[in-house]
């Protein structure tokens, strides 16, 4: 893994045997903000409970507690991590910094995994290592659910059929989930699996990507 330069001057990550980056190389936080905050927490009214797929860098999460904080809300961010990035790199990637809250971000890495731990007035974190392939999620539990596994391309196991049929029964009803891809098979699938689809514009002048509504 290493760091990568965006368009927009802030860093994402790297790894070189996938060809792969953490975030859109065209802006790290434009699109986090765009695909998970804008096209997903502001559908939900009121407290939300947030399932993520993958907390990499930390990025979507530290955006999710600051927006808890801005909004009045509540949230229960349930992120799931198998392979964690090593700390040196959270360290130089700067999002704390850059997004004014060093010591939130510091607290979302240190929190203890696979317990709800009270990071803010706002925001309960709950980190596990569980893969997305195994790991038992309650039913109905999930507002929104963040999807953002790397691409269909690099991981095809985590975009299959059986996934989102899984995600279907977590997710409440009126609940979304929301994902950076707009690939003609993930519609499929989600439209199988139960969902309603649209296709907002994506971040970063991508022409669409896909929210997912239960
Ligand atoms: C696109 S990155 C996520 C970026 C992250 N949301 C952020 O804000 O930095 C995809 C993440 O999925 C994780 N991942 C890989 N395999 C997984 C699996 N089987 N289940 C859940 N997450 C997985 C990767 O380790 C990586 O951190």
């Amino acid at each position: 893994m290493e760091l990568q330069e965006t368009k927009t001057g802030e860093y994402t990550l790297y790894i070189p045997s996938m060809d792969e980056t953490y975030h859109s190389r065209n802006g790290a936080i434009s699109e986090s903000r765009h695909v998970f905050l804008q096209e997903g927490l502001d559908r939900i009214e009121g407290n939300i409970q947030v399932l993520e797929v993958g907390f990499g860098t930390g990025l979507n999460a530290l955006l999710a507690a600051q927006y808890a904080k801005e909004n009045k809300t509540k949230i229960y961010f349930h992120t799931l991590e198998p392979f964690q990035v090593p700390f040196d790199l959270v360290e130089k990637i700067g999002y704390g910094q850059l997004l004014g809250d060093e010591e939130l971000f510091s607290k979302l890495h240190a929190a203890e995994w696979e317990t709800n731990v009270k990071i803010s007035e706002n925001f309960t974190l709950h980190k596990t290592t569980q893969k997305l392939e195994y790991v038992r999620l309650e039913n109905n539990k999930y507002d929104c659910i963040f999807f953002d596994a790397f691409a269909p391309k690099k991981q095809p196991e985590l975009w299959s059929s059986e996934i989102f049929r899984k995600l279907y029964q977590a997710t409440k009803t009126g609940g979304v989930l929301t994902t950076y891809s707009a690939a003609g098979q993930l519609k499929r699938d989600l439209i199988a699996a139960g969902y309603t689809i649209e296709n907002p514009p994506g971040a970063n002048g991508k022409r669409e990507m896909t929210v997912a509504i239960k």
